[in-house]
């Protein structure tokens, strides 16, 4: 049987009720009366009737989708177990901006401060030259600014952000955490330390890019409005300005390259990289593996909130 042969079997049973009803109601009346009423009744619940059909295909079209989204995904991580949302639209939106407007002041700063290495001549000259490559220097340095501004405003408006500012915050453990670390890679302890939301590697990565970041803007603002700057402070503020933003540009870079790119995509666990940035989900294994007291608690308040809602 098709699907739309389906779908007539029971409006046909439905029409043939209503014309039931409707008969029974209009029985006293003459049958030219009876016949226009009975009519304005069928059109109206046809209508009605083909509506609802339209919306539940719809619905149903949707609901499939997903189910085989789900099913793709459940098979991709066949083994990882399920996955946990880790970061959420907002915080990855940020993050996307963060690293693409760093990637643009990189490429366009760094020619600046090496002028004569081959690599930024060729560099510059993809831009169409120097006066090109500053302008979108600056177009970065706003993309910078955005995300800062968005940054502390999600942290100080929103819950997530709140607990994870709060998360984020350097503590003792930390401390205790890196010693116990290089003792584990030196094989002078067996037990790895075992991190919470975050560990200590990510919290240093965090405050490097917040301290980086007002750095940064700090100083490139002076170099932007240099007039204005020297009309209300001596030279050598300028020159330390500028020091301060050529120095601590190569220090990012360095970091970034060495530091970030080494934890996040050359660790043999994790090479050629995740895609957690784009997704914001960690599975099941990489949560027990790398952020067990954080798993540990996620498993005791869903126990907890199961017994709220199904008491013994
Ligand atoms: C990750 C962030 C940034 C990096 C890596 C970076 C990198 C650099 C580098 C390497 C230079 C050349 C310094 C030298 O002459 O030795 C430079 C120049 C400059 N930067 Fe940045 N920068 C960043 C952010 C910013 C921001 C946020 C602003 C503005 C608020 C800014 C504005 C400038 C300006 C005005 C110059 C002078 C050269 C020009 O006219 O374009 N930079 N930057």
């Amino acid at each position: 049987m098709s699907v739309d042969e389906k779908k007539e079997q029971p409006r046909e049973s439905l029409e043939r009720e209503i014309d039931a009803v409707v008969s029974a109601e209009t029985a006293g009346l003459e049958p030219e009366q009876a016949g226009e009423i009975r009519e304005k009744i069928r059109q109206r619940v046809r209508a009605e009737m083909e509506r609802e059909i339209r919306l539940k295909t719809a619905a149903d079209r949707r609901e499939e989708a997903r189910r085989i989204r789900e099913e793709r995904q459940k098979e991709k991580h066949a083994g990882e177990g399920r996955m946990f949302q880790r970061f959420n639209r907002n915080f990855r939106f940020q993050h996307m901006v963060m690293f693409s407007s760093v990637i643009l002041l990189i490429v366009t700063g760094m020619p600046i401060k090496f002028p004569n290495f081959i690599l930024s001549r060729f560099v510059i000259s993809l831009w169409g030259g120097i006066n090109n490559s500053t302008i979108v220097h600056r177009i970065g340095a706003l993309m910078l600014v955005y995300f800062m501004v968005h940054h502390l405003l999600y942290t100080i408006l929103s819950r997530d952000g709140r607990r994870d500012f709060v998360l984020l915050l350097p503590m003792p453990k930390d401390l205790r955490d890196a010693v116990q670390n290089i003792r584990y890679f030196l094989g002078k302890v067996k037990e790895k330390p075992r991190f919470g939301r975050f560990s200590y590697i990510e919290k240093f990565d965090y405050w490097a890019v917040y301290w980086g970041c007002i750095i940064m803007i700090g100083s490139g603002a002076f170099l932007w409005g240099e007039s204005i700057a020297l009309k209300y402070f001596p030279k050598f503020v300028l020159d330390i300005a500028h020091e301060m933003h050529s120095d601590e540009a190569l220090l990012a870079t360095l970091a970034i390259v060495i530091w970030h790119f080494y934890n996040v995509h050359f660790n043999p666990e994790r090479f050629p990289g995740t895609l957690m940035w784009w997704h914001g989900q960690i599975s099941e294994h990489e949560i027990k593996e790398e952020h067990p007291l954080e798993y540990e608690e996620l498993m005791a308040k869903q126990a907890k909130t199961a017994a709220e809602v199904n008491p013994q």
